[in-house]
């Protein structure tokens, strides 16, 4: 198996950076669309078979250094007890929003082996089939993150119930978050158990936090999921996604994650000196420049690779997911220029 991924995340010497992307199971691919054109987006999710099959589809096409398991951050929480539903045009939607006290009570913190089994055999599926290819990262949302669908009801711009229940009833705020952390934990437990070889946490919308709110309100609950899972023996590495955090970075660096995800509003030089010789560097290209004529592409990865050459590890990756604009042949080149540029000869 290529284990180049795995390293780098480790800070350990490689002879390229290994690269990936978010989201890079998907709509921009028509392999994907194939799949997807039978089924419903959630059907996709819950039938193991065909959720590897799409997991395998960007390692094979596009040659990536390391498969991320096809799911949602939304599908625990139906788990623990809510309604999700998808909708072509506006997305993920809660019909029933948690907005007070009987609400968070009726969650459940799921048994993952129970209630998520066809996540856990996804993923004993995809080690048959990654054998000999590259390894398989197993993922969650972050509390904040998650506790954004439920209290919003769906996706938001400006996040006013979350922010009001939070500042306004930080207990009931806290009570939600807890169960949402406890439940990911023992998610992320049970993906590790199946087989996920590295597990990355998603906080895609923390970065509307100011970095107070951040440090109360969203950072201790990541913090706690890592300890959680360190402590009970979890050794494979944890990469904390925080996207839009450049101001968030010196806090996130105690998350206890062996790797931190950079969206691309941050050069990775400044970051390293940030974080120093701790953690390893996941990131960070605009996806829009997937839109760019190569050379112009090849520049902007050049540059990156450049920045993060004082960084404990390097992880080549997107600094957002992959945008279903993207022609797959962009993506494709954009895998091969970044292990042409760093291999060390
Ligand atoms: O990265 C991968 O290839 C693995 C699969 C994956 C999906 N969602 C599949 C998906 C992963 C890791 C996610 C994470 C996810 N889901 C995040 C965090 C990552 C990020 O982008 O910040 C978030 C915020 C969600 C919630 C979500 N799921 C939204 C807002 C939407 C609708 C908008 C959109 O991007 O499509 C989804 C649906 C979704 N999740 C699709 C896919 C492939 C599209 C569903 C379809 O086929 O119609």
């Amino acid at each position: 198996m290529n284990t180049t991924f795995l390293k780098a995340c480790k800070g350990e010497e490689v002879s390229y950076t290994p690269v990936w992307l978010m989201r890079q199971a998907g709509r921009y691919l028509p392999e994907y669309q194939a799949v997807r054109s039978k089924v419903t987006f959630l059907e996709l999710c819950k039938t193991p078979e065909l959720a590897a099959e799409v997991t395998i589809q960007p390692v094979d096409i596009l040659g990536v250094d390391a498969a991320i398991l096809f799911s949602d951050i939304l599908v625990p929480l139906e788990a623990m007890g809510t309604t999700l539903e998808f909708h072509e045009k506006r997305g993920p939607v809660f019909p029933s929003p948690i907005r007070d006290r009987a609400a968070v009570d009726n969650l459940i913190v799921p048994d993952p082996e129970e209630k998520l089994g066809f996540v856990m055999e996804t993923i004993r599926v995809l080690r048959r089939e990654l054998a000999q290819k590259v390894p398989l990262i197993g993922f969650s949302g972050a509390p904040f993150t998650l506790a954004t669908y439920l209290i919003e009801g769906g996706s938001s711009r400006q996040f006013l119930l979350t922010k009001k229940m939070m500042y306004a009833d930080p207990e009931l705020y806290g009570a939600l978050l807890d169960k949402i952390t406890d439940c990911t934990t023992e998610y992320l437990k049970a993906q590790a158990a199946a087989g996920a070889q590295a597990l990355q946490i998603f906080d895609s919308w923390v970065g509307v936090l100011g970095p107070s709110d951040f440090e109360q309100f969203a950072l201790p609950y990541v913090q706690r999921i890592i300890k959680g899972l360190k402590d009970s023996g979890v050794d494979v590495p944890i990469i904390y996604f925080a996207n839009n955090g450049a101001t968030l970075l010196k806090m996130a660096k105690t998350s206890g994650a062996d790797v931190l995800g950079l969206d691309w509003r941050i050069n990775i030089d400044d970051a390293v000196r940030v974080v120093g010789q701790d953690v390893s560097l996941q990131g960070n290209l605009d996806p829009c420049a997937l839109l760019l004529p190569k050379e112009k592409m090849e520049q902007r990865i050049g540059r990156i690779l450049e920045q993060a050459k004082g960084a404990r590890g390097h992880v080549f990756n997107l600094g957002h997911g992959i945008l279903p604009e993207i022609p797959p042949e962009q993506a494709k080149f954009m895998v091969e220029a970044v292990h042409r540029l760093s291999a060390k000869g």
